[in-house]
């Protein structure tokens, strides 16, 4: 029995011919005696008849069950009048079946295929029937097309595919690392990569030019929507371009890759927003641009204001005070404004204040209507009307603190507000985003760390300014935004050892940690490193943007919970007493494994 072609593929073409296809039972309907199949394998459905003319394959018909694995051999027609389905390809005919082959029963599945209402524990458990999906045989067929599409792109630039390691080495900066012990070297552990940034240098310096890769990369951080603790990258360098020709390069790929995956032609050329510019206007260094609204900058009127909520922001070293106006928000209910005071709070915000604009014409308690209008003179609030263009009918949103928690916070509010109110472009809207801090402080314990990674480069080669002056020193990076999700990264590398080794110096790596961590890289940097950079985008990223998913799991075969396990083959799991043995390792009793759920 040869297969003629995919269930989803049989349509006119086939008229009148007899085909064999194979694939798995979809649904299976009783109607007065005859019995309709919608046979289903990767490419879509089709459906099947079988009339009780012929007894012994009509018995078997009766038999199929859901997931029934089966073979048919049939006549392709038309469908009757009234019956076509134009959503499928198949839509226009039908298989009246002449022979039926069982090639696997199937158990009764845990869930109906077509239920939209499962849970990730379900789906994740039960992944092999959960994959069955059509939505997930697309979305994988998705992703791979668009890997192809790079990869297409990429050979015919020049670009060349080489393998780095996954047993690497602890290098102690960005995200926490997956250890794994050795057994060979008592006590000693190599590091799962969090991505192959030295060993991409490395290849640089070594000549090869142009590389690229589609390489899985660790990081054992806090799991989100658009995070994994094993990721795809498509991780690239280059040598002898600049910034503006490695971003040309890069922006070519990225719309190749929406042009052969999914046929979309993003905007050309993607505009090119500064750092500075995107917290500013947008509270985030990775705005959606679909939606249309901006923040309004007060910080300068509200350093002489009476308000001390206000002032006292104005008035901090690193302190904003900004506002968002939504068009046509005055009509919001108490409730709602209540809900994004408590978005607001997420992001640390202690409030957030709000003028409901009834007439814009009058700066006053009379057009405005506001817990804080009483605060505020008539100057100020003439000056708040202006810059943020406020129009009668609409609200107006303010937060004011530390500058990170006003733009996490008036960022995050931009976003949700703009999807609640459907003030939301469709369609694709990509940037840049450039001039990254070098430095920013750490969270925890405020000494500089690198904003994107330590071997970037500093806008000023001469290391000059950034030794000085840490906080203002501006880096060689780029990323790039697709509505709203940063889908890649990267960065002009510095490819000269003694600007390498100040830069460690500003981030308090000294000469003795320089040598253990990064030796290798000083010592390679020496031989005539040429000038070099790249970048390394997403791919979990783009293919879920492409396939318009929620969450990056759903564009990944097998991937981890929020907890970090695979339900499926069900890791991590304990090791054996000899494994442990061979690894030199023991379980310290207070790190035993705690039960799950
Ligand atoms: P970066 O850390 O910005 O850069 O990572 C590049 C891109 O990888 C994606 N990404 C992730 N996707 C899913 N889950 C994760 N946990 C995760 N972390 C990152 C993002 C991100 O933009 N070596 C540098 C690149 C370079 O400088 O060339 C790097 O890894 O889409
Ligand atoms: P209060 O005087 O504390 O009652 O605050 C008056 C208004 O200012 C209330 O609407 C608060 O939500 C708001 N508010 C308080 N703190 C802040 C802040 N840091 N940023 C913005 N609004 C605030």
């Amino acid at each position: 029995m040869k297969r003629t072609d995919y269930c989803g593929r049989i349509d006119r073409r086939y008229l009148g011919n007899d085909v064999t296809v194979m694939g798995w039972v979809h649904r299976r309907r009783d109607h007065g005696g005859v019995v309709f199949i919608d046979l289903r394998d990767r490419e879509g459905v089709v459906q099947v008849v079988c009339d009780p003319d012929r007894a012994d394959t009509f018995a078997i018909a009766e038999k199929l069950r859901n997931e029934y694995c089966i073979a048919v051999i049939g006549r392709v027609r038309p469908r009757p009048d009234g019956t076509v389905n134009p959503n499928l390809r198949s839509g226009e005919v039908e298989i009246l079946a002449k022979t039926i082959e069982i090639l696997n029963v199937s158990a009764t599945p845990p869930f109906q295929l077509d239920d939209e209402n499962l849970s990730e524990t379900v789906r994740l458990t039960h992944r092999v029937l959960d994959l069955r999906r059509p939505q997930m045989q697309q979305n994988l067929m998705v992703r791979y097309r668009a890997a192809t599409a790079a990869r297409r792109y990429l050979d015919g630039h020049g670009f060349v595919d080489i393998e780095t390691p996954v047993l690497y080495k602890s290098t102690p900066e960005g995200a926490r690392e997956f250890l794994v012990p050795s057994r060979m070297h008592h006590g000693q552990f190599y590091a799962l990569p969090q991505s192959p940034q030295l060993f991409k240098q490395m290849l640089m310096i070594a000549g090869f030019d142009r590389y690229y890769q589609i390489v899985k990369c660790f990081r054992d951080e806090d799991m989100r929507a658009d995070r994994q603790p094993e990721f795809t990258q498509i991780d690239i360098e280059t040598s002898f371009l600049d910034e503006t020709e490695i971003r040309e390069i890069m922006e070519g790929l990225v719309r190749a890759m929406f042009k052969d995956a999914i046929g979309v032609e993003l905007p050309k050329p993607f505009p090119i927003l500064a750092y500075a510019d995107a917290m500013r206007d947008y509270g985030s260094d990775k705005p959606d641009l679909r939606v249309p609204l901006k923040l309004t900058e007060l910080t300068d009127v509200m350093r002489s204001v009476d308000f001390k909520v206000f002032r006292a922001a104005a008035e901090l070293r690193n302190g904003r005070v900004a506002a968002l106006r939504v068009p046509g928000g005055g009509a919001m209910s108490r409730k709602e404004i209540d809900d994004y005071t408590a978005l607001a709070s997420v992001y640390g915000a202690k409030g957030l204040a709000y003028i409901k604009v009834n007439d814009a014409t009058k700066p006053t308690e009379e057009g405005l209507q506001s817990p804080i209008v009483k605060f505020l003179s008539s100057d100020v609030l003439r000056t708040i009307l202006e810059r943020s263009s406020a129009a009668s009918g609409d609200v107006i949103f303010f937060c004011a603190d530390r500058a990170k928690v006003v733009n996490d916070t008036l960022g995050a509010l931009r976003a949700r507000v703009g999807h609640d109110r459907g003030l939301f472009e469709t369609g694709w809207k990509p940037l840049w985003v450039v001039d990254f801090p070098m430095f920013e402080p750490d969270d925890a314990s405020g000494a500089w760390v690198a904003r994107h990674h330590p071997f970037t480069a500093p806008k000023d080669a001469h290391a000059e300014s950034f030794v000085a002056d840490p906080e203002h020193a501006l880096a060689k990076a780029y990323d790039v935004v697709l509505n709203g999700w940063e889908i890649g990264g990267g960065s002009v590398r510095i490819h000269r050892q003694d600007v390498q080794a100040r830069v460690f110096e500003a981030l308090g790596i000294g000469a003795e940690d320089q040598r253990r961590k990064f030796g290798f890289l000083l010592d390679a940097l020496q031989y005539g490193a040429p000038p070099h950079g790249g970048i390394a985008f997403g791919l979990d990223r783009i293919a879920s943007l492409m396939c318009g998913a929620d969450s990056i799991r759903d564009v990944i075969a097998f991937p981890k919970t929020q907890r970090g396990q695979d339900l499926l083959v069900d890791a991590p799991a304990p090791a054996t007493e000899q494994q442990l043995r061979d690894l030199h390792i023991r379980v310290r009793p207070s790190d035993a494994i705690k039960p799950t759920g």
